[in-house]
């Protein structure tokens, strides 16, 4: 089916016609369609067109409305103020685009005009490590964009950079080669199955020996050597540590309904054997030198509080490798055998200055040019109630699982305050996609790079900002439509006047493929979010103000129908793009 020209194009390229037919020396004007509250869209150009042909406003204002043509896309007009011009759409514009939206699967949103590919980074926890709420923030933020760019049609290559490499995995797994009962399968049976909770405390155990013990630090750093030179058993220990960590990552993508998979995580163990050569390309194109030993990156710009510059080190004086170092081969392979044109990385904006100069050096030894974009897409910390980075009572990092339990036990308490006579059976997967839809939604509608508060009781609340918000309007029009009259369709009768809350309703339907847009060139979820919540909010008033299944006229109902039918549609495909669940019931 044939993508919908949107009513805000279809009038604004109605308007520049008008303009070019009223002062035909302007090839092209920007008409600046607003929506309005006194009309249904604005025209706000004429002003500075006005000042730029030294004319009265008004009166060009006047004399472009003229040639506005009056009929089945525009229903009137009026010149208001210093020479703006409100515009009226006719109710049929209004319907007919909804019935086509309604009639097709993707609402009549058109899929990007250039879709190409893209690489995400995104999630990265670190293995044998919990992983806190910063890491949900990346999964949460990097699932909605895959979710957004492969709707718009562009080919997404999901990578999970798990942190699996490095010198920790020489002290966890000399710690197991020495104490084999640490080895022993974990029967504590929590719900993130065993494994997490075993590997926290090896991680524990083995940390404060390598801290308290030299001769095991140095045993740890031979092992470390051992793992590097591919020793069977130490590999073989190593791949266990990290297989058991991803069954627990998995859960917990699981839970979060997050489309990651084994395939995905492309970890930094990954890269361990392109390093060397990453670091021979850097040093015979001149892009590092040596100094002190290591092999070093200068920048002009970039300098430490003692105003020495701070080198991107590739190589340590040891002859280890490090975080950066991955992260270049990481750009090179993604260009090269993932035939990416674009890479994102969803990090915390703590490491703004790690890529800052980590693409810069990419950018020096040509593997990032004009065919590949790279972007950090930094987000903020998420912060306790008490303002500050988000910890437990005793300053540690909050499990994940426990935190998403408590959203589900918060979401049980408000689902069965609406519906008393729920079974346990019942109540258990509502509680879950509204306490897991909560916790979303609470992150996604923020701006990406600002701070929020973690506050499970607001997030769970069915009034205001909330994903429970969305999938309790989303759930009352499944309700509406539900009990229908079998035999009426919900239609477009264009000829009946619609109420303003109708009116409103049907515009900001109309808009839903300029907020998909606005999201995806942007890289913004929260943009996409936060129409849905004004979509709800117009579906909130329209609900109020006009009667659906008691409207009377059947005309009225199929109407009023129809803007149901696809407010419910632009809901769930919309909360589906940030990937919240959009149940039937609440
Ligand atoms: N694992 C890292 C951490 O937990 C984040 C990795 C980010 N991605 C990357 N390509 N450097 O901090």
């Amino acid at each position: 089916m044939a993508p919908i020209v949107p009513l805000s194009e279809a009038v604004r390229q109605c308007v520049a016609e008008a303009i070019g037919y009223a002062v035909p020396e302007i090839t092209e004007a920007d008409p600046q369609l607003r929506r309005s509250d006194r009309a249904d869209f604005q025209v706000n150009g004429i002003l500075g067109l006005a000042k730029a042909l030294r004319k009265n406003p008004r009166e060009l204002a006047g004399k472009v409305a003229e040639h506005i043509p009056l009929g089945d896309l525009i229903a009137g007009y009026e010149v208001s103020g210093p020479g703006f011009i409100n515009l009226t759409v006719t109710p049929s514009a209004i319907l007919d685009r909804a019935s086509g939206r309604l009639a097709d699967d993707r609402l009549g949103v058109p899929p990007a005009a250039a879709p190409g590919t893209t690489v995400i980074d995104y999630s990265q926890p670190n293995i044998a490590k919990e992983m806190h709420v910063g890491h949900l923030r990346s999964t949460i933020i990097g699932d909605a964009l895959v979710r957004i760019l492969e709707f718009g049609g562009e080919t997404v290559h999901r990578q999970n950079h798990i942190g699996d490499w490095g010198t920790q995995f020489g002290m966890l797994i000399q710690y197991l080669a020495e104490h084999p009962e640490a080895d022993a399968p974990d029967t504590g049976g929590t719900d993130d199955g065993p494994s997490m909770s075993r590997l926290n405390r090896l991680y524990r155990a083995a940390r404060a020996e390598f801290d308290g013990d030299p001769a095991f630090a140095d045993r740890a750093r031979t092992r470390v050597v051992a793992l590097q030179a591919g020793d069977r058993a130490t590999v073989d220990a190593w791949r266990r540590i990290v297989d058991e960590s991803k069954v627990y990552f998995n859960a917990v993508y699981d839970r979060l309904g997050v489309r990651l998979q084994n395939a995905d995580a492309v970890g930094e163990s990954f890269y361990n054997d392109m390093l060397a050569d990453v670091c021979a390309d850097l040093e015979e194109s001149g892009v590092a030198v040596r100094s002190d030993g290591a092999l070093c990156v200068f920048f002009d710009d970039i300098k430490g509080a003692d105003g020495q510059p701070v080198p991107l080190i590739v190589r340590k004086s040891d002859g280890g490798y490090g975080y950066a170092t991955t992260d270049l081969a990481a750009i090179r392979h993604r260009r090269n055998a993932l035939g990416a044109d674009r890479i994102l990385y969803v990090v915390d904006s703590r490491q703004a200055l790690h890529f800052r100069m980590v693409f810069e050096t990419a950018r020096r030894a040509g593997w990032i040019d004009d065919g590949l974009q790279v972007l950090h897409l930094p987000f903020g910390t998420v912060l306790g109630k008490d303002g500050k980075p988000f910890k437990t009572r005793s300053g540690e990092t909050v499990r994940l699982m426990d935190l998403l339990d408590e959203a589900v036990d918060r979401a049980a308490a408000v689902v069965s305050e609406k519906n008393p006579g729920l079974s346990p059976d019942e109540l258990a997967p509502r509680a879950a996609q509204v306490g897991i839809g909560a916790v979303k939604y609470a992150d996604l509608s923020t701006s990406r790079s600002r701070d929020y508060l973690f506050d499970v009781d607001r997030m769970v609340s069915l009034n205001g900002d909330t994903g429970a918000y969305l999938q309790y309007a989303h759930a009352r029009i499944r309700s509406v439509l539900r009990r229908a009259p079998q035999d009426v369709t919900p239609q477009a009768h264009g000829t009946l006047a619609l109420e303003p809350s109708e009116r409103a309703l049907g515009l900001a339907l109309d808009a839903f493929g300029d907020a998909v847009g606005a999201a995806a060139a942007g890289f913004e979820p929260h943009r996409l979010a936060a129409y849905l919540f004004d979509l709800a909010s117009a579906f909130t008033a329209f609900y109020e103000h006009c009667p659906v299944l008691k409207a009377g006229d059947r005309r009225v109902l199929e109407n009023r129908l129809l803007l149901c039918g696809l407010t419910g549609e632009t809901l769930r495909l919309g909360m589906e793009l940030l990937g919240l669940e959009a149940p039937e019931r609440l």
